[in-house]
C-alpha cells in the first residue's frame, strides 16, 4: 500500500543562521516547528501557531515571515535568520542595542519576533514599499512612528511595551546612520538582503 503524503518524511535544507542544516520533515511541519523542535533554536517564540501574533517572525531570503506560517519543505534550500543571527553578545545588531537602550521588552518573550520584523520593516521601507497608512502611495514612504507603528502591528506585546519599541525602531534607523527609508547594513553573510 502507497503511503500516504501526509506520513512522509521529506529531505529539507535550510540554512539558519550561516549554517546549512539538512532535516527530515513531515510535509505538515512549519518552519517555526523545525527551527525549535530540531534545531533548539527556542528564540524564535510559539505563541498562537495561527498567524496572529508575530512571535515566531524571522527573516527568509531576507524578508520577513511568520515562520508558523511556512512549511519547512515548501522553504527548502532557504536561508533562515532569527534573532540570535543577527548579532551577539558582544556584538549586537542595531535594532537589539535599540531595544536595550530604550527598554523595548519586558517580559521578552515577544522579542526576538519584533526585533525580526522590526528590521524586515525598515527593508521593506527602504524599497519604498508603501503601508496602509502612507499618506501618498506614489511617494516615498517616510520613517514616521506612524509608519512604525503600523508595520510592526502585527507583532503583539501583551506587557505593553509598544511606545518603547517605536522609540527602538526609530533610534535603530538612526544608529545605523541612514536616511530615514534606507536600509540598514546587515552581514550579507547572513543571508539577508540589503
Ligand atoms: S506563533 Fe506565528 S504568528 Fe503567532
Ligand atoms: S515584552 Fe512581554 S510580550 Fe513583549
Amino acid at each position: 500500500m502507497q503511503t500516504p503524503v501526509s506520513l512522509r518524511s521529506f529531505p529539507t535544507t535550510l540554512t539558519v543562521n550561516g549554517t546549512a542544516h539538512t532535516l527530515s520533515v513531515d510535509p505538515r511541519t512549519s518552519v517555526l516547528d523545525a527551527l525549535r523542535d530540531q534545531l533548539q533554536i527556542t528564540s524564535v517564540k510559539k505563541g498562537c501557531d495561527h498567524g496572529q501574533c508575530g512571535a515566531c517572525t524571522v527573516l527568509l531570503d531576507g524578508e520577513r515571515v511568520l515562520s508558523c506560517l511556512c512549511l519547512a519543505a515548501s522553504a527548502d534550500g532557504a536561508e533562515v535568520v532569527t534573532a540570535e543571527g543577527l548579532g551577539s553578545a558582544g556584538n549586537l545588531h542595531p535594532m537589539q542595542q535599540a531595544f536595550l537602550e530604550n527598554d523595548g521588552f519586558q517580559c521578552g518573550y515577544c522579542t526576538p519576533g519584533q526585533i525580526c520584523s522590526a528590521v524586515g520593516a525598515l527593508q521593506e521601507l527602504a524599497e519604498g514599499m508603501p503601508s496602509h497608512v502612507t499618506p501618498d502611495v506614489r511617494a516615498t514612504p517616510q520613517l514616521t512612528d506612524a509608519e512604525i507603528r503600523e508595520r510592526l502591528s502585527g507583532n503583539l506585546c501583551r506587557c505593553g511595551a509598544y511606545v518603547n519599541i517605536v522609540a527602538a525602531v526609530r533610534e535603530a534607523a538612526q544608529t545605523a546612520k541612514a536616511q530615514a527609508v534606507q536600509p540598514i547594513a546587515l552581514p550579507t553573510e547572513l543571508g539577508v538582503k540589503v
